[in-house]
């Protein structure tokens, strides 16, 4: 089994890297970045993160050997690629400030993935999110259900966290679901929220639930706020859940970022629904009942994606 990092130069691929050696499921892990020049030196950070995470192996005690490139023929026959590579956010900026510059990044890695793996299956995690999934399924030519995005897992584990938090619960007793675009008009499901199969309505004030779900949309700007650039310990270990997912064919059920077509009543749009994740990539996606206000923000969620999806359409044209 053998996975490629794109961006593992960076925080969150980093993260996604090492989270998979950890888990030691995979034969290999591919670390592409680019090369960064400085003062007339030469810098290769995938590859200074790949040979520091492997030193770590005797420690942590694993054997998935980890690669740093910037040549992406060493990414051949890739069985699943993940996308981290793009600018992240600073703080006064939206995901969707990062539009332009990532597309046209997402857009050159994902012609050279497939270049070299043509049936691999692909996790984009750029952002904004939802259009930059859309970029790496137009351009790869691969089907659907091989092209996906990273949200939802880390959009519920921040929601499940503070959950924990609040009722001093563990967090792995919180199930939750999640759904929308990645961006601030996500919406979090308290009606399928339980605590050990508790609903959570029994166990928590109205008001505390309210603003624990207002937390959760903005929990990625709450991160840049205290850094100054956006998060990577949950964003890389959520995507790296979902690779384990399908490579180990665990059929887990996880919100992700998939093209939907006609499903909620959306048609033609990548944005996050529950979905079952197994060999092959999504096997299924789960339609759930929503009420009428449920609806009516998943609505609002995917509205919000599509008009970020036409202007990326309209950059494009220019
Ligand atoms: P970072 O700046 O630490 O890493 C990005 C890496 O991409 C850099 O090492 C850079 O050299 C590399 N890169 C840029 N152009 C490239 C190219 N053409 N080919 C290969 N590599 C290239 O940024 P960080 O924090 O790792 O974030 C990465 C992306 O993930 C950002 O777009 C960020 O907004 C997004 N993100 C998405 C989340 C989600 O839930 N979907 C959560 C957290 C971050
Ligand atoms: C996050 O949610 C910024 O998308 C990034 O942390």
């Amino acid at each position: 089994m053998k996975v490629t990092v794109v961006g593992a130069g960076g925080n969150v691929g980093s993260t996604v890297a090492l989270t998979l050696a950890q888990r030691d499921f995979a034969k290999e892990v591919v670390m592409v970045d680019i090369e960064r020049k400085e003062d007339d030196k030469t810098f290769y950070p995938s590859k200074g993160r790949a040979l520091d995470q492997w030193e770590s192996a005797p420690i942590h005690g694993f054997d998935t050997k980890l690669t740093g490139t910037v040549d992406y023929k060493d990414t051949k026959d890739s069985d699943v690629c993940v996308i981290t590579a793009g600018v992240p956010r600073k703080p006064g900026m939206s995901r969707d400030d990062l539009l332009e510059i990532n597309a046209r990044i997402v857009k050159t890695v994902t012609e050279q993935l497939v270049e070299y793996s043509p049936d691999t299956i692909i996790i984009v995690v750029s952002n904004p999110l939802d259009v930059m999934t859309y970029v790496a399924y137009e351009t790869s030519g691969l089907p659907s259900d091989k092209v996906m995005g990273m949200a939802g897992i880390l959009d519920t584990a921040r929601y499940r966290a503070f959950l924990a938090e609040e009722l001093d619960v563990s967090p792995k007793d919180i199930q939750a679901l999640l759904m929308g675009g990645h961006g601030d008009t996500m919406v979090p499901l308290p009606r399928y929220t339980t605590i050990s199969g508790i609903p959570v309505t029994q166990l928590i004030e109205e008001n505390k639930l309210e603003s624990i779900v207002e937390r959760t949309k903005k929990g990625g700007g709450e991160i840049v706020g205290l850094m100054g650039t956006s998060a990577w310990y949950a964003p890389g270990a959520a995507a790296a859940q979902m690779v384990e997912s399908i490579m180990l064919d665990q059929n887990r059920i996880f919100p992700c970022c998939v093209w939907l077509t006609g499903q909620y009543g959306i048609e033609d749009l990548y944005v996050g629904v529950p979905v079952k994740l197994g060999y092959g990539g999504i096997k299924e996606i789960i339609e759930v009942d929503l009420n009428e206000k449920e609806q009516q923000l998943l609505d609002e969620s995917a509205s919000a994606v599509r008009s970020v999806l036409e202007d990326f359409k309209k950059l494009m044209k220019k």
